[in-house]
């Protein structure tokens, strides 16, 4: 079996063929997929989804890139809506993106601290996107640590060595995207070879960032098979071995996941 922790299945790109999609997925073994959030606003259609698909979980946030279209919004916001529905699993996806800077960063820097916050009152799990901006994520991430802890992952990490120890240091998961399949992502592989193993996981970010031998194409949750594989040369493992201990790591993340979702694939 094979969780995906991290898509965007709402995404208008599966409209067309959104039952395929999920065949395809079964097919490679995905058990259980994390929709994550990238705008509140659309949190209702992520919701019905969810409620139509035991094995798809949600989370509520606001991608950096989205932070300049909610510059009231407060954690109690994000709080209220994790509360109100059980397949909310999670806060985000949340964070900073000083690679597009399509948000001004000061308003990232207060909307990622808000969902810092909601995960600490809630006691769920933060979903973070990271993307050169490593410097001050740690420095956020220390200082509200510090005032009460939290859990995490860094998703789809394509950052450098002192995050992935900070990140670690302070308990949080660090997930796999098709990224380490990519030739040029010699330093992310060797991030991950140095992992212990009970903190991975592996994602699609499904419609992007496809993994080799399927990049370019529209990313889909069957392909975390390819980065589960990828994943399993660097760790010296079997498939089935990191199939398994990155599920299971999901489960013991996400706890608000029952993994009984899963038996209602069928
Ligand atoms: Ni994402």
């Amino acid at each position: 079996m094979l969780v995906d922790s991290h898509c965007h299945l709402d995404f208008n790109d599966f409209e067309e063929d959104f039952e395929e999609m999920l065949d395809r997925a079964k097919e490679q073994g995905v058990t259980a997929m994390l929709n994550a959030g990238n705008n509140i606003g659309e949190l209702q259609h992520q919701l019905e989804i969810s409620e139509k698909y035991p094995f798809i979980y949600t989370a509520v946030g606001v991608h950096p890139h989205n932070a300049h279209e909610y510059p009231e919004i407060k954690a109690q916001d994000f709080i209220t809506a994790a509360q109100g529905h059980k397949k909310i699993v999670a806060i985000g996806e949340c964070g900073l993106d000083y690679y597009y800077d399509y948000s001004p960063r000061e308003m990232q820097i207060k909307i990622f601290k808000e969902q810092i916050k909601a995960a600490q009152e809630t006691g769920l799990p933060l979903i973070i996107h990271n993307r050169e901006s490593d410097q001050d994520m740690i420095e956020i991430l220390q200082a509200a640590y510090k005032e009460k802890p939290f859990s995490g992952v860094i998703h789809c990490f394509s950052s450098g060595k002192e995050l992935a120890d900070f990140a670690l240091s302070i308990g949080f998961y660090i997930s796999a995207s098709g990224i380490i399949t990519f030739n040029k992502s010699n330093d992310i592989r060797e991030v991950f070879a140095q992992i212990p193993e009970d903190k991975l996981l592996v994602e699609t970010d499904a419609p992007y960032l496809a993994p080799v031998p399927v990049r370019g194409r529209r990313n889909e949750s069957a392909f975390v098979s390819y980065t589960a594989e990828k994943l399993a040369q660097i760790k010296n493992k079997s498939f089935e071995e990191i199939a398994q201990i990155t599920s299971d790591n999901f489960y013991k993340l996400f706890r608000k996941a029952s993994d009984k979702g899963r038996y209602d694939y069928e």
